[in-house]
């Protein structure tokens, strides 16, 4: 089918069985993510990206805790109805994820060689010997140097960054059509984190893997991704490609954000404020615009209607906002 997405998320909704009652972590979120693209997903902590991630591959405990509305598309399959069986199928061959903290994803016990080939042997037929050539190759891919030397290493004797390599390494070796990237650099430093996210846009680049890359961090997305979804206690409030959203935000939320981005001479013993005020718990929901009680723009509609996520006049950007032309003034 032409222009068909490779991903099309419609309507997802995550909820969780609590003690407080039924709460929506991820509440009707509609994403699309095409072949070769990177897309950003991209809100305060606790506003539903990791949820969002681990929905779609279903790594949630689907029997007692969880329930899933709406569709996950790959490559036109609802994911969200196949069996657990057909799940493991695409989990690490059409679709790979890496997450924030490599060491607790690796295997202290076996070596690096071993758990790429592992991975490459569980998904191909292929001998040891040649896996472990592939895994070399990965490494090189990833840029790890003396990967043949690497190969038979265990996970305590790399660095941080290496380890993240190494789990890329692993996520590649069964040449997924879509990455997922959850926080992939937050717990490394600076530079390392820049190099990080220049290897997802070089592999992006040679392999045509599309990426979704989950992060807190918009100076992340200004950099690495085509398009940006913004999301705030559980919805999509903004979506539209980078460089829309950063020249002409349409949510008030992401203009916050935007203005939070810090500055080289920044004070950093004080903690950043992203945008002034506390994210709603999700058993505490305003009931019209989710951002209204923290919003410099919010009127009595905002309090009382919910807005829906609608495209812009003259703008490539969608947001759920009934006041976006008040921010397109000031702004101007
Ligand atoms: N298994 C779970 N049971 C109940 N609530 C959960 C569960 N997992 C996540 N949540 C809640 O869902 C919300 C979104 O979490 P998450 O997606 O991890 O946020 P983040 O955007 O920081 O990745 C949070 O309020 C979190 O407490
Ligand atoms: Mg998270």
């Amino acid at each position: 089918m032409a222009n068909q997405s490779l991903l099309e998320i419609q309507s997802l909704r995550t909820s969780f069985h609590t003690e407080a009652g039924i709460v929506s972590a991820v509440d009707g979120i509609s994403l699309k993510i095409g072949a070769g693209e990177i897309v950003g997903v991209v809100g305060e902590s606790g506003c539903g990206k990791s949820v969002t991630a681990q929905s779609i591959l279903r790594l949630l405990d689907e029997k007692a805790l969880t329930s899933y509305e709406g569709e996950v598309r790959f490559n036109g399959v609802d994911l969200l109805k196949l069996s657990q069986r057909q799940m493991r199928g695409v989990r690490g061959n059409d679709i790979s994820m890496i997450f924030q903290d490599p060491l607790s994803s690796l295997n202290p016990l076996l070596t690096i060689g071993e758990q790429i080939t592992e991975t490459i042997r569980s998904h191909r037929k292929t001998s040891k010997k040649a896996a472990l050539l592939e895994a070399i190759g990965l490494l090189q891919l990833t840029g790890i140097p003396s990967p043949e030397r690497r190969v038979y290493e265990y996970p305590h004797q790399l660095s941080g960054g290496m380890r993240q390599r190494v789990m890329i390494a692993i996520a590649l070796a069964c040449e997924p059509k879509l990455l997922i990237a959850d926080e992939p650099t937050t717990a490394l430093d600076v530079t390392i984190q820049a190099q990080i996210m220049d290897l997802l846009v070089k592999l992006n680049k040679e392999l045509g893997m599309s990426v979704l890359l989950i992060t807190h961090d918009l100076g992340v997305v200004a950099e690495v991704c085509h398009k940006v979804a913004v999301m705030y206690a559980g919805q999509i409030v903004e979506t539209a490609d980078v460089a829309t959203l950063f020249s002409n935000s349409q949510h008030p939320y992401t203009a916050g954000l935007l203005h939070s981005i810090p500055h080289i001479d920044r004070d950093r013993s004080k903690p950043l404020e992203a945008v002034r005020g506390f994210v709603p718990a999700l058993h505490q929901l305003p009931k019209g615009c989710r951002f209204a009680p923290r919003c410099l723009y919010a009127e009595d509609q905002c309090l009382s209607d919910m807005p829906e996520l609608e495209a812009k006049p003259g703008i490539s950007s969608m947001a759920r906002c009934w006041h976006s032309e008040k921010l397109q003034r000031e702004e101007a």
